[in-house]
């Protein structure tokens, strides 16, 4: 096992510490360890100094200041200085980083990343190679942003049986569903606002179509259910279907539409789905508004707990990246095996529960057609809906707009197993007086 450095004698020799990535996040740390230094060195015991940094454009004006920086373009030089024993990842991707990441581990430097696809796709080899080699990898800025969930779960719920969690996991996306329903602003509109405040990720469509949140809800199950580390059973959905009519309806048939990551323990294993959800109004998790996150989680014996604050934005990523910073240098000097461990339950105490299919999976559903405007096709829509055994809460039917040969039909169902629902909407898509497919949106109390 590699031995990792210590503190030196004098207790206030500052921390060396090499950066990786010095865009938004990357600024927003370098700028939050300078403006709370004192504080930060009174809880660390020492002060963090970030000494070198890799950027893809060095030459480029920076949020932050660089003065005390050895600036550059090659991150390999970063993560081989041997001045430094902390490593912060924060260029994303997946490839190059996790060959920094493990370079850095080889060379005995403790990492902490803000990565989540790095940690849902590759924690399992990352978090291995770090045991074997004595250090450690803190990851709390992966999930929702600022808000110290990893800490949460991980720590604070260690006594507790965890039956489900969901959260509002994507900023970007929580952002666009709430322009949309209180500005009754158009999708693209939003979204590019967004990019400019620097809460998208480099590619929008991992936080539209939920990848982002699917990345992030692996990590959760995992520390939740002590789980391996398994983002190709997530089942994920985008919110590209959802229109400002949707948002509409489902305020008048009282209820908001959230981007969720929700993860349970259900009959045949856990289940691991991203995908918009009418939530009750009120619901708190229906009323997170904005770039806001929050995560709520229900565990035996304390009960439903919620956790909320800003899940994207350069300083409250800085923040929950500078968390992990103090956790390290405070642990400095424990036996890794003294460690918490990555996934909350020991490494050979992960469970093989496997992942529920969707199938199985028993949700309530919001459907909206466009129903041809003549008698009866009402009754069989519903008839079709009551063969397959599944019950009606509401029905909407809206006026047509001018000219339109279609009306916009809505309803509510109560709960049914997913693949009971697959076959009925093909079997009411299939009807002549509907037109086009069925918008489904399924439905949680999270009660
Ligand atoms: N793009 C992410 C979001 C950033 O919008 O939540 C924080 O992970």
């Amino acid at each position: 096992m590699g031995m990792v450095k210590t503190t030196g004698e004098n207790p206030l020799d500052p921390v060396k510490v090499g950066l990786l990535g010095l865009g938004t996040v990357g600024g927003g740390t370098v700028n939050l360890l300078e403006r709370n230094r004192d504080e930060i060195t009174r809880r660390a015991g020492r002060p963090i100094d970030v000494v070198h940094a890799a950027a893809r454009h060095p030459d480029r004006p920076r949020t932050c200041s660089t003065e005390n920086i050895q600036l550059e373009f090659d991150a390999q030089a970063v993560v081989d200085d041997p001045d430094t024993e902390i490593i912060i990842e924060l260029i994303g991707g997946v490839d190059l980083a996790k060959a920094l990441t493990l370079r850095a581990i080889d060379n005995g430097k403790h990492v902490v990343t803000a990565n989540k696809a790095l940690i849902a796709l590759h924690g399992n080899e990352i978090f291995a190679r770090a045991r074997e080699r004595g250090v450690t990898v803190g990851f709390e800025a992966a999930v929702a942003g600022g808000i110290p969930i990893i800490k949460a779960v991980r720590e604070g719920l260690v006594g507790n049986r965890i039956e489900w969690l969901a959260g509002i996991i994507n900023g970007t996306s929580n952002f666009i569903l709430t322009e949309m329903l209180y500005a009754g602003r158009a999708f693209g509109d939003v979204l590019a606002e967004a990019q400019r405040l620097g809460y998208a990720e480099a590619d929008p469509t991992f936080d539209v179509e939920g990848i982002d949140a699917a990345h992030k809800l692996t990590i959760l199950a995992s520390i939740a259910f002590g789980i391996p580390l398994q983002f190709d059973k997530v089942f994920t959905e985008g919110i590209g279907q959802i229109s400002t009519d949707d948002v509409a309806y489902a305020s008048e048939l009282g209820f908001r539409i959230k981007h969720l990551g929700i993860c349970r323990r259900e009959a045949d294993g856990i289940a691991l789905r991203v995908h918009p959800t009418l939530l009750p109004e009120r619901q708190l998790l229906a009323n997170v508004d904005g770039v806001m996150n929050a995560v709520m989680v229900q565990a035996d014996p304390l009960g439903p707990t919620l956790y909320y604050g800003a899940g994207a934005g350069a300083e409250p990523t800085a923040s929950a990246v500078v968390a992990d910073l103090v956790d390290v240098v405070r642990e400095f000097t424990l036996e890794p095996e003294n460690r918490v461990p990555y996934l909350a339950f020991q490494a050979h105490s992960l469970s093989n529960e496997p992942v529920a299919g969707m199938d199985s999976v028993e949700t309530a559903y919001y459907l909206r057609m466009d129903a041809q405007d003549e008698p009866g096709v009402l009754a069989e829509v519903t008839g079709l809906l009551s063969n397959a055994g599944i019950s009606i809460e509401a029905v909407i039917q809206k006026q047509p707009a001018p000219g339109a040969e279609t009306v916009p039909v809505i309803l509510l169902t109560h709960r049914v197993r997913e693949a009971d629902m697959d076959a009925a909407c093909t079997r009411i898509e299939a009807l002549d007086a509907i037109h086009g497919s069925l918008t489904r949106i399924r439905v949680e109390s999270l009660t």
